[in-house]
């Protein structure tokens, strides 16, 4: 945890500061507050006489030594904190905050700072500008109405305004972040939904790893497996892979290809050692009449924590290509309210004849999988689940 780095952004009243403190508490590191930086020396500006929209602005810091300490912002010697929320330099800290040199001051002295430490740091830039190589950003969000009010009916729609349209280091939302709406979440809610993500970035399943490299080599020799439109395949970000579904060899012939994770029968995890090895293979139960709400929220959370998921839109196994269930077209649709989940279309060719239905030996059968283009969300939106599914089922059948 030494030097892990948690980014937290978002604009004024989404709630930063109290859930930065918990999960730093938690980390055991310590807080940074970046914004407390912007208004010191929106401070010392109003101090010395400056105005605040002098590009020249910072000529006047050339002497003075910014340090600091979890919360708190000292200039040389000075603590400034009590001064930092004073309505002057509330009024205009976005002004100097919009100061390309300011700026980079400020982002140079974070990263200074902060160097091989552990940190939990909020701002608006911090996961696009300041740590972009951090994989733990959050951006966490709320209506306006929500934000105005815990900030005490401040007009922060000024401040949004600027921080959000300034040309250096606007305050965005990092591709690469996830998004926590704090609307109708308490702080603690908030801060378990970033350690959950923060787990399941730092948990690599060494046994799924292990089991992949040997079950590939077998596969190999043992199916003269092959795999067609492996370049369709992208390595990174969240993916729902949809395939067709005709023996219990589908999950590992396309889990060796990429670390997925896949709803699996509630009653084969009681199977003795099979149930163990599925658990640890990345399966999660879902009950025999369909998808529980419980399983589909756990799948939407491996997808928002940028994980893949591999579903057979045909629900259970059979021989030729079947009509869909809607279930896959439900975790589409809840999915890409959220982020932007596209669709891989998968054909596995074979593997009925190496293990049939009913089948108890595995057969030498060649076998070969074929990836197909993604299905963007923009192809999906606006359907009915059963319609989504439908489109996924025809796109399997072309390949
Ligand atoms: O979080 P805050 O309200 O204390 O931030 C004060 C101002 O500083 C606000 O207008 C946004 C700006 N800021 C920024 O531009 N980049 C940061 N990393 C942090 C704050």
């Amino acid at each position: 945890m030494k030097d892990l780095v948690v980014a937290i952004d978002g604009p004024a009243g989404a709630g930063k500061t109290t859930v930065a403190q918990i999960v730093a508490k938690r980390l055991c590191v310590p807080y940074c507050d970046s914004g407390s930086c912007y208004r010191a020396i929106c401070y010392l500006a109003l101090e010395c006489g400056i105005d605040p929209k002098d590009p020249k602005l910072l000529s006047f810091l050339k002497e003075k030594k910014i340090t600091l300490d979890p919360g708190k912002v000292f200039v040389d010697s000075q603590d400034l904190t009590s001064h930092l929320r004073e309505p002057a330099v509330s009024a205009n800290v976005s002004t100097v905050a919009a100061n390309p040199e300011v700026r980079e001051y400020v982002t140079n002295l974070l990263v200074s700072q902060s160097r091989g430490r552990g940190l939990v740091i909020e701002g608006r830039d911090i996961g696009s500008v300041v740590f972009p190589e951090t994989p733990f950003k959050f951006y966490l969000d709320a209506s306006l109405d929500i934000r105005r009010e815990r900030r005490g009916g401040e007009a922060i729609e000024g401040r949004d305004k600027i921080d959000s349209r300034r040309k250096t280091a606007p305050l965005t939302k990092p591709s690469d972040s996830l998004l926590i709406d704090t609307g109708r979440l308490s702080s603690d809610e908030v801060a378990s939904r970033i350690f959950e993500k923060i787990e399941f970035l730092l948990t690599k399943n060494r046994f799924y790893s292990v089991a992949q490299k040997i079950l590939f080599s077998l596969f190999k020799i043992y199916f003269r497996y092959s795999v067609r439109g492996l370049e369709n395949l992208h390595r990174q970000g969240s993916l729902i892979v949809a395939s067709n579904h005709t023996s219990f060899l589908d999950p590992p012939l396309i889990g060796v290809m990429i670390p997925l994770y896949y709803f699996a029968k509630e009653e084969l995890f009681s199977v003795p050692i099979f149930g163990w090895l599925i658990k640890k293979l990345n399966a999660f139960p879902v009950q025999r009449d369909g998808f529980c709400r419980k399983a589909i929220q756990r799948g939407i959370r491996v997808l928002e924590n940028g994980g893949k998921i591999l579903l057979f839109p045909e629900g259970t196994r059979g021989d030729a290509l079947r009509q869909p269930k809607k279930g896959i077209g439900l975790i589409a649709r809840l999915a890409n309210e959220k982020i932007q989940v596209p669709i891989l279309p998968v054909k596995i060719l074979g593997s009925e004849k190496a293990l049939p239905r009913g089948g108890w030996f595995i057969k030498p059968h060649k076998i070969q999988v074929i990836i197909g283009k993604e299905i963007s969300p923009e192809r999906f939106s606006g359907k009915d689940d059963l319609a989504i599914a439908k489109m996924v089922m025809e796109e399997i059948g072309k390949l």
